[in-house]
């Protein structure tokens, strides 16, 4: 942060800001005493500085620059502030923005909705709702499927990440702490993520008779048919970074579509073609009735969307947000839309992805703690275990490398599930960014295991 910056603090009433003030530890121990709560442990990461930061280089507030692989948790599709995007908001800087985009007509959501139908996969007639988050994008379609259904149980799995709060929360399931004491909203009939590293019914891919669907009839038979949907992430995030087989995938479809029900593909954190497809669903062949999408679709605006079959509510005012899809929002996620799609983004992604799995392959060969590397397109994931025969989990291993890579090697990364690691880059990353991230992961997992 250089002068203006503190200016613009003190402008706002806050005179005791010095460039003295501008180390990590102050800031931390300042958030901690105000803000309730953080995701991420403040002993690893630094205070960002929120003046600085190009393309895949974010810095914290004492000058440090990381290499940003999180891509802001799949928010930055186009890394930061990317120059074209900065000077198309400066355009549109006096829309008048302030108008409620679900609760009056105006051109630009109109237009937003019919791209994302256009995009999503499927030829039926579709309709969208917005949203400012992800959660509300996978309850948006939650709330849809069990008014047009008239069910109110659903599908989920384990691991599964789909929101904190409300019925996305009752769906969700990958770290305790999330839901213990919450009461859970919405009754969830949950089986097993296709997880094929770890087969919960000990199969391996060559013999493997898709146990995992056998489950879901079984729990559907022994626990109730009354199924509004079936909530999928298409390649599992939060949980794990975990790549389920399209057969599987297909396999939780058809018996889904057998029961009557819906099926709701949540790609909150792999849709906005992060995986080389517009939706990740698109890879296991399945064509889904809903789709929620969020963080990259804004940008760095809290913007998401559900995705639904016509006419998705039995009348107006079934389901609404004041915020959503305000002019200036749907007008720059139509912008995004448009540059992923000019810039070939769905081709590069898949191609930036195959060589980053490569790559990292090499690393599991010369590393017995590298368990797995597995992703599509630029979501991938590296699963850290005690030895590869074993598998055992390695938690501990993870937290040591994660805090290596991010304070010695410079490299801003995230966990996922109790042992991954995970690579959700912004797609303007180059090859050679790509080189280096993965350098600095090998020297991490090296130095702390
Ligand atoms: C698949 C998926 N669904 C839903 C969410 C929730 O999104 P939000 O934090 O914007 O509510 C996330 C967030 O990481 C996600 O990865």
């Amino acid at each position: 942060m250089d002068e203006k910056d503190i200016e613009i603090i003190k402008e706002l009433g806050f005179e005791e800001i010095t460039s003295k003030q501008m180390s990590n530890e102050y800031w931390k121990e300042r958030a901690a005493k105000a803000l309730a709560i953080t995701t991420q442990d403040r002993e690893v990461y630094g205070c960002l500085d929120h003046s600085r930061g190009e393309g895949v280089k974010i810095y914290d507030i004492e000058g440090r620059e990381y290499l940003d692989v999180t891509g802001g948790v799949a928010v930055r599709a186009l890394g930061l502030r990317y120059p074209p995007y900065l000077e198309f908001e400066n355009r549109i800087n006096d829309v008048v923005r302030e108008l409620p985009g679900m609760d009056f007509d105006a051109i630009p959501q109109t237009l937003l909705a019919e791209r994302l139908g256009d995009i999503a996969p499927g030829d039926h007639k579709k309709r969208v709702v917005f949203t400012t988050s992800g959660g509300r994008a996978v309850e948006g379609c939650l709330k849809s499927a069990m008014d047009l259904s008239g069910r109110t149980r659903f599908v989920g799995f384990r691991p599964a990440f789909h929101g904190r709060t409300g019925y996305a929360l009752a769906l969700t399931a990958s770290n305790h702490k999330h839901k213990n004491g919450y009461p859970q909203g919405i009754d969830v009939i949950r089986v097993s993520y296709p997880y094929c590293y770890r087969c919960p019914y000990g199969q391996q891919v060559e013999s493997c008779n898709v146990e995992c669907v056998e489950a879901l009839q079984y729990a559907l038979q022994v626990e109730g048919t009354d199924i509004a949907a079936t909530v999928m992430e298409p390649l599992c995030g939060e949980g794990g970074l975990i790549v389920p087989p399209p057969k599987a995938v297909q396999g939780m479809y058809d018996v889904t579509k057998e029961h009557g029900a819906y099926f709701i593909s949540d790609e909150v954190q792999a849709g906005m073609g992060r995986t080389g497809k517009w939706f990740a669903i698109e890879h296991h062949d399945v064509v889904p009735d809903y789709i929620s999408m969020a963080k990259a679709l804004g940008g760095g605006y809290p913007m998401g969307a559900s995705i639904g079959p016509a006419p998705m509510f039995t009348g107006g005012s079934r389901h609404s947000e004041t915020f959503s899809a305000e002019p200036k929002m749907s007008l720059l996620s139509l912008w995004i839309l448009k540059q992923i799609e000019d810039g070939d983004y769905l081709k590069k992604n898949a191609e930036k992805g195959e060589y980053l799995l490569k790559r990292l392959e090499e690393v599991k060969e010369n590393n017995e703690v590298v368990g797995d590397v597995r992703g599509m397109g630029l979501m991938v994931g590296i699963e850290l275990v005690k030895d590869k025969k074993s598998k055992e989990k390695a938690p501990k291993l993870r937290d040591r490398v994660i805090k290596n890579a991010v304070q010695k090697q410079g490299l801003w990364i995230l966990g996922s599930g109790q042992n991954c690691l995970r690579l959700t880059p912004s797609y303007i990353i180059t090859e050679d960014e790509l080189d280096s991230a993965v350098d600095k992961i090998e020297k991490a997992i090296k130095d702390s295991a």
